[in-house]
């Protein structure tokens, strides 16, 4: 099997949430109790993907580093590569040619939160794909926002629209991507749309054109949010909060993911739960880790 490899596009000038995003990068913002990186850098891992790279911008970098490090901590590689410009979500692929090599990639925009069943079932499944790409459509009440998909009368995806004035279908594309690696060549082929962009809806469209573009519709028990404005950032917060304290489960965290996935052991999860004790954080995995102990039920992946 070719190995699959993971980006997290994470630059851009974030100028929707000016003020807060003025002088620091949205992806590091909070959503609720944790970055907001957090959520799609699980997302990866939950997906299998140990072997990640994050892509800031200049001045960021330093920041996204002193958070994450190099991923050891949870079992993992993590490697950072600038864009000097956000000129688009496909130029990912460009910035990231070295690190893919000969791998097949997965794309998470850094700003995108999945939660749900899905999550594990599907991601898991689309990281056995080879060849092709593989990209979520989910319903949404304001899609020409997005990246918008029409499906025919068999469910087959047939046309994607960028941001488009009049919809054709509530179907917007997710910021999760799943490609051959054939995907550095044709975004190679790629140029600059009318707002300057390497847009990813070109990119999907070549792999459309070869009949290799799978579009899976994401159930509606499934989550997808949005953080690209404030009200919409207020809103993903309450929500993760909610379910948090109701379930007594986090979501998004990435200390809990890799021990669930055995990345770590007991022992690194319990020593990442020291230096976040006073916030509650370290005890929730203390907690986890304890429960598992008790052998009172805990969910494993
Ligand atoms: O969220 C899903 C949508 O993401 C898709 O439905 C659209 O097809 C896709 O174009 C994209 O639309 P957005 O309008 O949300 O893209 P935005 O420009 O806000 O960028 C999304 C994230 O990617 C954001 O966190 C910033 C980051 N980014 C974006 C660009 C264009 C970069 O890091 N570099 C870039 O050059």
């Amino acid at each position: 099997m070719v190995k699959r490899k993971g980006i997290i596009l994470a630059g851009g000038n974030g100028s929707r949430l000016y003020p807060i995003t003025k002088a620091t990068s949205k992806q590091l913002i909070p959503v609720y109790d944790k970055p907001m990186i957090y959520y799609p850098l699980s997302t990866l891992m939950l997906a299998g993907i140990r072997d990640i790279l994050i892509i800031t911008t200049p001045n960021d970098r330093v920041t996204f580093e002193k958070l994450l490090g190099n991923g050891s901590q949870f079992g993992i590689s993590i490697k950072y590569k600038i864009q000097a410009k956000p000129e688009g979500i496909a130029q990912a692929f460009l910035i990231a040619e070295e690190f893919i090599k000969n791998s097949s990639v997965t794309l998470i925009l850094g700003d995108n939160l999945f939660h749900g069943d899905f999550l594990v079932n599907q991601l898991q499944k689309n990281y056995l794909l080879n060849e092709g790409a593989s990209i979520f459509a989910y319903s949404v009440s304001d899609p020409q926002r997005y990246g918008v998909v029409e499906f025919d009368s068999k469910g087959i995806a047939y046309n994607i629209e960028e941001k488009p004035i009049n919809p054709k279908s509530k179907f917007a594309i997710t910021g999760l991507y799943f490609y051959d690696n054939s995907v550095v060549e044709k975004a190679k082929k790629i140029k600059p749309s009318d707002r300057g962009e390497l847009e990813i809806t070109d990119l999907n469209k070549m792999y459309m054109k070869e009949g290799k573009l799978n579009v899976e519709k994401m159930n509606r028990g499934m989550t997808w949010l949005d953080t690209g404005t404030t009200d919409s950032l207020h809103e993903a917060a309450s929500y993760i909060r909610t379910l948090e304290r109701r379930q007594g489960l986090k979501i998004g965290c990435p200390e809990e993911v890799a021990w669930r996935m055995d990345f770590i052991d007991d022992d690194q999860l319990y020593s990442l739960s020291i230096d976040l004790k006073k916030s509650g954080y370290g005890e929730y995995l203390q907690n986890i880790l304890n429960e598992s102990k008790n052998s009172s039920g805990s969910y494993k992946y």
